[in-house]
């Protein structure tokens, strides 16, 4: 009976402890601060988790040159002052976001993964960071070409990789 008791109290107490660590202001808010025990494991879990049971759909689009230019343009002008641009310095903005936007140029750079969950999150966006929803910025047809850039970027024909390199956005500033 002791230990039952014991128990209740123990689950109460550690309850308390998690609602006085939010509700104190304990938990880190800004961006400056070190993650949450646990945060990037549990947020990067839980995104991957609910794009999982989200039916992941094939490109309708031919992947094909047009269609990576085109991608590559709206890639320079909606997404690179976050992702970055092949040879280019890491922005300043880019810096100063947690969680950090992948740096899809950089290094292994992160993506690579398959198309369809990459057209979701362009698509949907991810809650609590600065990853913004594209659904009502681009068409459809805008959705899939700047997909198809990141899901190919290790093989972007030339022209695509020229449009790249003329992206507008200086994206040291
Ligand atoms: C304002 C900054 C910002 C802009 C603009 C932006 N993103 Fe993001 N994006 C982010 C951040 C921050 C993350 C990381 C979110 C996380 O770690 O949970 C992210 C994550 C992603 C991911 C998931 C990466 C992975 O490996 O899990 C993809 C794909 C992506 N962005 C594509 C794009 C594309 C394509 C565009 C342009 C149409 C774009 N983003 C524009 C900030 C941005």
């Amino acid at each position: 009976m002791k230990f039952l008791i014991g128990i209740f109290v123990g689950v109460i107490l550690s309850g308390a402890a998690i609602v006085c660590y939010f509700v104190f202001g304990f938990a880190p808010v800004a961006v400056a601060d070190k993650p949450m025990p646990f945060e990037r494991a549990v947020a990067e879990k839980a995104v991957d988790a609910h794009i999982d049971r989200q039916t992941v759909k094939d490109s309708p689009l031919a992947v094909n040159e047009a269609n990576l230019v085109s991608g590559a343009y709206l890639y320079g002008m909606d997404c690179a002052g976050c992702h970055g641009l092949p040879g280019k310095a890491k922005g300043a903005m880019a810096s100063a976001m947690y969680p950090p936007p992948p740096q899809f140029f950089e290094g292994h750079g992160g993506g690579g993964d398959p198309i369809g969950e990459i057209y979701w999150t362009v698509a949907n966006g991810i809650r609590l960071s600065g990853m913004p929803s594209f659904q009502n910025i681009l068409s459809e047809t805008e959705l899939w070409q700047v997909s198809q850039v990141l899901a190919n970027k290790d093989a972007l024909p030339d022209a695509a990789k020229s449009a790249l390199a003329s992206a507008g956005s200086d994206t040291s500033k």
